[in-house]
């Protein structure tokens, strides 16, 4: 994909799940990655062998987004690696499956709240802040989720979290398009990922996902970062302020019966 040859991409998140598939995808397309992880050392390990295997120069980098003050620590010492960041992809996240009522205190919502919405708001704040005073364009993409647009029982943190990452995604693309910044979202459906492994590949599970998806399958973490490729490619230099819903048609379809 054009342009995106040597640029410098700090990726949250990158020690497996979508955010190694984005890894593997930037570093095919030339980039140099700054790779974030929390606790899974081993994966991030893995990441960044399979990515220098693939040519790419990158570093490692680690933070727990829950400690919202070491965010500033960590931004700086990611846009130092490589004396800058052309562009941010706000992927880490936590999946909290958990009802109102069995979080009546919001413990579990506010640390899905931290991760998911606060962290990037704060991260990709701290990079508009350093490419405006760099004087230079910069990308960023939030990977919401499906979630951010319709969701179910379970999900109020998560979905919540996603709703307001969509949210910012908007208003911070109109805040700093005056800038040359564009910031955009990634609306993942179903991505098999080996946290969701035991569930999603039972084989009733499977089935029940696949008659909801027009396409007829799961989504991958390579065409995830395909599609992140693509947010922060030349391709799409008009583009902000656009979530981009990647789903297999799941979200179209919606509920509705038919005979
Ligand atoms: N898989 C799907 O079907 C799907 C669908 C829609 C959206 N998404 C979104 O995709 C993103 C990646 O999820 P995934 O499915 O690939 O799951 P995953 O493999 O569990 O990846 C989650 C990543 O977030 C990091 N993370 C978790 N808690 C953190 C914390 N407190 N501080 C900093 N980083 C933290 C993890 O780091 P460590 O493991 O190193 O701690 C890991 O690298 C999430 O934002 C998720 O909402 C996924």
């Amino acid at each position: 994909m054009q342009g995106l040859k040597d640029k410098r991409i700090l990726i949250t998140g990158a020690s497996s799940g979508i955010g190694a598939g984005m890894a593997r995808v930037l570093a095919r397309e030339g980039c140099r990655l700054v790779l974030h992880y929390n606790r899974n050392q081993a994966g991030i390990e893995r990441t960044l062998q399979a990515v220098e295997a693939l040519g790419a120069q990158a570093k490692v980098i680690r933070c727990d987004f829950k400690q919202l003050n070491q965010l500033t620590e960590f931004f700086n010492q990611a846009w130092s690696f490589f004396e800058g960041l052309d562009g941010l992809v706000n992927n880490a996240g936590i999946v909290t499956k958990s009802t109102s009522l069995k979080d009546a205190e919001g413990q579990q919502f506010a640390d899905t709240l931290a991760v998911n919405l606060q962290a990037p708001y704060q991260l990709s704040t701290a990079f508009a802040q350093a490419c405006i005073q760099a004087k230079q364009p910069g990308a960023i993409v939030n990977n919401s989720s499906i979630h951010g647009q319709a969701t179910c029982e379970w999900f109020s943190a998560y979905a919540a979290s996603k709703m307001g990452l969509d949210a910012i995604t908007k208003v911070q693309a109109v805040e700093w398009g005056q800038h040359g910044i564009r910031v955009n979202g990634l609306a993942p459906g179903v991505v098999p990922v080996e946290r969701t492994d035991k569930i999603l590949n039972e084989a009733s599970m499977a089935e029940k996902w696949r008659e909801r998806m027009p396409a007829g399958r799961y989504g991958t973490t390579e065409e995830m970062g395909e599609a992140t490729a693509y947010l922060l490619s030349d391709a799409t230099l008009w583009m902000t302020g656009s979530i981009l819903t990647i789903d297999g048609g799941l979200i179209a379809r919606g509920n509705y019966p038919v005979r």
